[in-house]
């Protein structure tokens, strides 16, 4: 018997849709799903519809959460997250009574015995509807839940976290996130399990979906734009708000608007602003920047291609010109507007000269930010040369004299490699150290 093992949907119907497609097609003949299967998405009612005739399911916390939004109040008033409270109070209003009752009528654990094994299905833990279960979490602590588990698999979810780990007699695995991963990768995470004989295998899934389709849904429904931002950069709610710190979340909107309204290619400006900030945080013992110039990184990163509006030759320098002119980015001051732009421009082609009007008329300061977050942005862009986000993952390693990057990717990535050899120009240059990139198997 295969079984697809899937969690945390939170009402996401275009990432359930995919991956029950998917799970069928690699031959899956149930579903086990280990509760939040509302809250945050748009399709409250849609996504219970197609749980509630296809699915074993459990409760989850934020399932209850939103079951009791209209009771707790008082407590939802005083969290100062204004924006749960609203999302939480939406979709239990765009569930029917039917699917309220369905949902409050679902158990805390499902036990089962399939093929010999025993099987426990559960939302968190098991002695916690609320621990967060990781990779992270130490083994002792798994050999307390496996005493407790009483099962040969346990499957849980609530950390969004897919893994699994052998604890004394007992397998827990967390399939990941449906739909809202938070690892920074937009793709529907799911599990298959295959029982057969007294013996099971499980296998990790990462399954690629219509994230704009969930995003626009969000916004068009009326949801908060931070829920959009939460899917289609594969990040968690927190991780949105504490970046947009006060007026900066304003700012980075505006500059996501102005770029879809260039018809930039959304996909490649994520996988470019993730890489860029991820060589940011890693590199910050080099550049020694702070969040102001990572912030400004960012909105160059969501930027840097909107030139293409006018075509694609010279494309940088006309990025810079409607960062400096447009009136929709009016609400960046005109030194941001220069330094900004400037980072963009020199993602390709020429490196930065005093010759340049806009960088030329830039503070001594400035330059010098320029300089280290173009370098940066220019490897990001190198490293999604084929538009195609090959780069799951970077790692850096520093030595006297030299920084070694790594790059993991599925594929030969060989635009990839190409691409980001050439662009490494203005990081050696600015920081007069010797870059080496390698790229290994995801
Ligand atoms: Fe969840
Ligand atoms: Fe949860
Ligand atoms: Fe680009």
């Amino acid at each position: 018997m295969k079984v697809a093992l899937i969690a945390d949907v939170h009402a996401n119907l275009p990432a359930l849709e995919a991956v029950m497609e998917h799970a069928r097609r690699k031959g899956c003949e149930a579903f086990w799903n280990v509760g939040d299967s509302v809250g945050y998405g748009a399709f409250p009612e849609e996504v219970v519809a197609i749980l509630r005739r296809q699915a074993v399911n459990v409760i989850g916390n934020y399932d209850r959460k939103v079951l009791e939004v209209k009771k707790q109040d008082a407590f939802w008033r005083e969290t100062g997250m204004p924006e749960k409270r609203m999302a939480f109070n939406w979709a239990y209003d765009h569930l029917s009574e039917e699917s309220r009752k369905w949902l409050s009528s679902l158990p805390e654990q499902v036990r089962m015995e399939v093929e010999g094994k025993r099987i426990l299905l559960l939302h968190a833990s098991p002695l916690s509807a609320k621990e967060h279960l990781s990779p992270e979490t130490p083994l002792s602590r798994f050999e307390i839940l496996a005493e407790a588990a009483d099962a040969d698999l346990v499957v849980c979810g609530h950390s969004h976290r897919p893994f699994s780990i052998r604890a004394k007699k007992t397998v827990f695995v967390n399939p990941g996130s449906v739909g809202r991963p938070d690892d920074q990768d937009s793709r529907a995470a799911y599990a298959t399990l295959t029982l057969r004989k007294g013996r099971f295998r499980l296998c990790q899934y990462r399954v690629p979906y219509d994230v704009k389709r969930a995003a626009d849904e969000a916004r068009r429904r009326g949801l908060p734009e931070a829920f959009a931002q939460m899917l289609l950069r594969g990040v968690s709610l927190s991780g949105i708000l504490e970046e947009e710190s006060p007026g900066r979340g304003d700012l980075l909107l505006s500059a996501r608007k102005f770029a879809e309204l260039c018809g930039a290619e959304a996909e490649h400006a994520r996988q470019v602003e993730r890489l860029a900030l991820k060589l940011f945080d890693l590199l910050k013992p080099l550049h020694g920047l702070g969040k102001r110039e990572r912030f400004l990184l960012q909105c160059a990163a969501i930027l840097h291609d909107i030139g293409w509006v006018k075509g694609g030759n010279g494309h940088h320098k006309t990025s810079l010109r409607l960062i400096r002119e447009a009136p929709q980015l009016g609400c960046f001051s005109s030194r941001e507007r220069g330094i900004i732009g400037s980072i963009a421009r020199y993602h390709r082609g020429k490196l930065p000269s005093e010759g340049h009007s806009a960088y030329g008329a830039l503070p001594e300061g400035d330059r010098f930010t320029v300089c280290a977050l173009a370098s940066l942005l220019r490897l990001a862009d190198g490293m999604d040369a084929s538009h195609g986000s090959v780069v799951r993952e970077i790692a850096l390693r520093m030595e006297p004299g030299r920084i070694l990057i790594e790059c993991r990717v599925p594929s030969t990535a060989f635009w990839e490699r190409e691409s980001t050899e050439k662009k490494k120009d203005l990081f050696e240059l600015t920081f007069r150290k010797e870059l080496k990139i390698e790229w290994s198997q995801a």
